[in-house]
Formats: C-alpha cells, structure tokens, sequence
C-alpha cells in the first residue's frame, strides 16, 4: 500500500529537502503534491528524477492526500491545517502553532514514538524545534538513567533554519564584504556574515527570546517531565547548514563521562565522535550537513560541578531539526497506524 503526500511549503528551504528525502527513503510514497503560495504555483521542483509542478495551496483539495508535510510558516499551518486533518489528511507540522497544545502529540522518533498514536484526536502531529530535536536525542539516554536536573544549553544555529532569505543573505554579505561593498542587512537585525547574533525569533517579557522558551517548553512536553530545568542561550552564527549545541548538565546520580560514551554510543540516532585530539569532535560542516546522525563529542565531567557532564551536539538542522525527523514519523504513522 502506497500514500499520497501533500508537502506545503515545497519550494521552501525544508520543504525541498522533504521532498528529497522521501524519494531517498523507502517511504511507501505514492502521489506527491508539492504545494507552495500563489507565487510559485507552476515552477518546478525536483523529486527523486522527476520535476514535479506546485500546486498553490489555497486551492488545494486535501482529501487527494493522506499525508501532509507542512512547512510554510505557523500561520498557515493555523489556517490549513485543521483543513487538511479534517479532510482525512494526518498532518505533521514542522511549525511551532501546534507544539503547545496539551492535546496534540510532539514527537521526537527516538525519544518518545508513542505519543504517535495520539494523532487520532485531531489529526495532527507537531515536530519540535530544530534545537530541541537534537539536544534531546543526546539527552533521552542520559535522563533515562541517571535522571537530568538541570539543562544549560548555548547553541550555534545556522542561517537555513531561518529559510531560503537568510541563506541568501549569509552568502550575499559574504560575499559583498570580501568585495569591499555596501552591506545590507534585511533578514536578521544585525549583520550575519562574520559576526554572531544572540538573538532568534522574538523577544519574550522575561527576557529570553521565544527560541530559547520553545527549548525550555519542548524539552518538558516531549521528556514528559516538568521538573527539568532548563537554561537556553540561541544564538545564530553564520554557518549555512548544522546547529551545533554546547550542553552543560547536572544528572541526579552520577553519571562519569567514560558511562556517558558508552551509554550514548548504543542509542538511536547517535554517534560518538569523542577523541581528545586535534579535529576529534563534529562539526557543522564536516559532520552535521547533510548528514542523517546527531553528533555527539566534547564529553567531559564538569569540573565545577560533582554531577555536571558537558557535551556538544552537531545535527542537520534542515534534516534531523525538520524534514527527516517529520518523515521519520510519517514512518511509524504509516507502519503502526495507518
Ligand atoms: P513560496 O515559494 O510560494 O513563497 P522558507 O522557509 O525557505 O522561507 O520557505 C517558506 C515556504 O513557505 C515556501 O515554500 C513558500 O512558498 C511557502 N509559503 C509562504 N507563504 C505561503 C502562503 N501564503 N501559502 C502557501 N505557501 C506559502
């Protein structure tokens, strides 16, 4: 059996990599409708070996689908989503306009697949912040043994989780710099090419920024436990494709880093890449970008701390961050429950 797939927002910067991950798995991918606004509605994209035309979303019919990938922005998952469920469509949302909901499912495949099955109540499924995604499947393990107290986190996000615009304007700074001229700065606030801006989405009244608040929100719903604390720094550097993240935590039993190794190197999703010498740890570029693996290296006990661990996370932000974690659910859904 075989599923049609609606991907909303397909000529976006996750959206296209929906599509190339789903022709590169064996996802049992029937009809594939890329949708996207008016705008683009007749341009092409690329699926497997085939171009496939968009279709504008406002006038699409979602009981051709049985799937939907949004990734079009919140407010038009807001607006289309409940759509597209009602028309039997199971959507999964990248966005965050779902995440919060007591009554819809945030699921991170390695870490908690069975609130899957929740999908039923209103058809819809959220996929969690590109940092979240990748901290916690560093963390599940960890917290599962020895129990997490406490979470300090700084990441180092790239342009891409911001969309097509801030790559563009990352590479067209660069460049412009290197060539000595003008420089304009649309996208983020502040210049991007050389510098590190510790701001991402809007500010909140406590002071951190709604980036940071989705890790401290996420991390509770999806672990199931309020308790952890948790203490998020996001910062946005300019790197094109990866998020890098510096995680300082306190378990609640001892954990050394020579069990941390061992523990992580058997967990889904993971690899180690953890020797104390020059190039011994992942980075963005070499490791994280386009590749499917959450990195994990840097593992070290905290020599503040009696039961701090540090490590530092690498991920594909526009893969496992977005459009793998969100397939990797369409794959349980259609396994289990469809
Ligand atoms: P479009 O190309 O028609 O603007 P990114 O995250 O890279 O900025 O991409 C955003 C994605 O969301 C694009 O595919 C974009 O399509 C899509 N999108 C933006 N606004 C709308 C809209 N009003 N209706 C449908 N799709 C939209």
């Amino acid at each position: 059996r075989t599923f049609d797939v609606a991907v909303v927002g397909a000529t976006g910067a996750v959206g296209e990599v929906m599509l190339e991950i789903l022709a590169e798995r064996n996802f049992p991918v029937g009809k594939v409708y890329p949708l996207a606004s008016e705008r683009s509605a007749g341009s092409k994209v690329q699926f497997g070996d085939k171009m496939l035309t968009v279709q504008n979303l406002a006038e699409f019919d979602f009981s051709r689908a049985q799937i939907g990938l949004f990734s079009a922005g919140a407010s038009i998952s807001k607006e289309y989503a409940p759509k597209a469920a009602a028309a039997g469509c199971v959507v999964i949302d990248n966005t965050s306009q779902f995440r919060y909901d007591d009554e819809i499912p945030l699921v991170v495949p390695e870490v908690n697949p069975e609130k899957i099955a929740h999908y039923k109540d209103h058809g819809i499924i959220a996929n969690p912040n590109c940092s979240t995604i990748q901290m916690l499947v560093a963390l599940k393990p960890i917290h599962d043994a020895v129990g997490i107290e406490r979470i300090n986190v700084c990441t180092y996000q790239a342009v891409s989780g911001t969309g097509k615009d801030a790559i563009q304007e990352l590479a067209t700074q660069t460049a412009n710099l290197l060539n000595t001229k003008d420089l304009k700065a649309e996208v983020y606030p502040k210049q991007i090419a050389f510098n590190v801006l510790p701001h991402i989405d809007v500010f909140q009244e406590n002071g951190y920024t709604k980036e940071e608040m989705k890790m401290v929100w996420e991390t509770h719903k999806i672990m199931d436990d309020e308790s952890i604390l948790v203490n998020p720094t996001a910062v946005r550097v300019p790197v094109f494709f990866g998020h890098s993240e510096a995680l300082h935590i306190e378990t609640c039993d001892k954990m050394t880093a020579d069990q941390c190794r061992e523990l992580l190197a058997s967990s889904p999703g993971i690899e180690i890449m953890d020797e104390r010498k020059d190039g011994g740890y992942p980075t963005a570029v070499t490791e994280g970008a386009n590749s499917d693996t959450v990195y994990v290296g840097r593992i070290r006990e905290d020599i503040s701390h009696p039961r701090g661990l540090d490590l530092w996370v690498v991920a594909d932000n526009v893969r496992k961050g977005a459009a793998l974690n969100s397939i990797q659910i369409a794959e349980i859904l259609v396994k289990n429950y469809l």
